[in-house]
């Protein structure tokens, strides 16, 4: 009882969208990071942005364990389009890529117990600089209806970042009147935040299922350290506006791809559970390695993602060991199972072997008298029982992690 009135008053206190969707952190595979916009389907038939594309994906996804892992939402990014509208200003889906159009795509998708993702733009032009939504909104929240679209990914180019105050929640009530639950992921924040504007966060999470918050992510650690360290500052104390129905976007997750070592690729991984972020997968699922694609499956690291609660974790503290004997960074995420938390200790030192943390639970807040069960989450592992008052020893990595589920005895 008394974990359900606590989670009624966190949810209470997150004003978020209230579409009935997003309620844990939305997971799912998105074209962009890898696929970027390759359009050249002549020379390079293979990855570029197309309707073969996106249902080999599906295909993949359904038949090799994603789906059921929780991945459900397939999402083509930008470059879907033609660079033209129709003599209603209507989107127009590139005609050669995409020969049978979205609604074709959508059934297929559907028809594989999958939801379909689309992508717009606020402005007059998408990034890519083909035809925006601009003047159009209401038109084009039909179409995408029309064609069973699932989520809508609406960026920000090509407007004033201002706009985005009025141009957001303006594109939310033609979804919501389309009659159709499509979830709604912005980047309402990201474009204030390049120009260093005044960021309503209140506004953006009650307006939108998942938010970006921070820049593209690109193939590499350093992109990921950066992503990270933004929520660990938590500047204008946005993770507070997280829970079901609203949550932080820190964008996709690049594990599988070329950047990232394995260790770095499970910090990606863990941390984005910790976050409870959105978990679009972009990557090539055609050729991935093995080690990356259980990664992806890990399914206690899935739980930690989608856990009730939908708590954006909070790190804690940055400790620098003398002679770069470690570079931890610890965080802490409350779990929806009362008196329940998962602990995260990233080390950035690059010397290469594992680094030792000592601390107690007690120092980091975790202070039930009695104790707590601690389990590793990667692998399920129990490492013990540890009282508040008890050394505990986290060993890590370089440019790894280790993970930690604390449960109250
Ligand atoms: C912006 C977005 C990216 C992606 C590209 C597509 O950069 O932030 O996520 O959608 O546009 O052009």
């Amino acid at each position: 009882m008394k974990v359900i009135i606590s989670l009624c008053l966190f949810i209470g206190a997150v004003s978020a969208l209230n579409n009935g969707l997003a309620l844990t952190p939305p997971m799912g595979w998105l074209s962009w990071e890898r696929f970027r916009c390759n359009v050249d389907c002549v020379n390079d038939p293979h990855n570029c942005i197309s309707e073969n594309l996106i249902l080999e994906m599906a295909d993949i996804m359904v038949n090799e364990g994603y789906k059921d892992a929780g991945y459900v939402y397939v999402n083509i990014d930008a470059c879907w389009m033609a660079n033209y509208t129709d003599e209603n200003g209507g989107m127009v889906p590139d005609p050669k890529r995409f020969p049978n159009g979205p609604k074709y795509l959508a059934d297929k998708i559907h028809a594989l117990g999958m939801k379909f993702g689309m992508y717009q733009d606020l402005g007059r032009l998408t990034c890519g600089g083909y035809p925006g939504s601009e003047f159009h909104m209401q038109q084009y929240a039909q179409q995408f209806a029309s064609w069973g679209v699932d989520l809508l990914k609406f960026d920000g180019c090509h407007s004033n970042p201002r706009d985005g105050d009025y141009g957001y929640p303006v594109m939310e009530f033609f979804l919501n009147k389309t009659g159709r639950q499509i979830l709604y992921s912005c980047e309402w924040p990201l474009y204030q935040l390049f120009k260093q504007e005044y960021i309503n966060y209140t506004a953006v999470a009650a307006g939108c299922n998942t938010w970006r918050a921070y820049h593209d992510i690109q193939d590499s650690w350093d992109s990921v350290k950066e992503t990270l360290d933004f929520w660990g500052n938590n500047s204008g104390n946005f993770a507070s506006l997280t829970g079901p129905g609203s949550f932080s976007d820190p964008d996709m997750l690049i594990v599988g791809d070329f950047g990232l070592s394995y260790d770095q690729q499970r910090v990606q991984m863990g941390m984005w559970a910790m976050l409870s972020a959105p978990m679009h997968m972009s990557v090539d699922l055609r050729n991935i390695d093995p080690k990356s694609k259980a990664l992806l499956q890990n399914r206690n690291v899935i739980a930690l993602n989608q856990d009730p609660l939908g708590y954006t974790a909070r790190r804690l503290l940055v400790y620098t060991a003398p002679r770069n004997q470690g570079i931890f960074n610890v965080w802490k995420k409350v779990l929806y199972q009362q008196g329940s938390y998962a602990l995260a200790f990233v080390n950035y030192s690059d010397q290469g072997t594992p680094n030792t943390y000592t601390t107690t639970l007690g120092q980091l807040g975790l202070t039930n008298a009695s104790g707590y069960n601690v389990t590793e989450i990667f692998s399920g592992m129990t490492v013990g029982q540890f009282r508040p008052q008890d050394e505990f020893k986290a060993t890590v990595n370089p440019e790894g992690i280790y993970l930690v589920k604390c449960v109250t005895m």
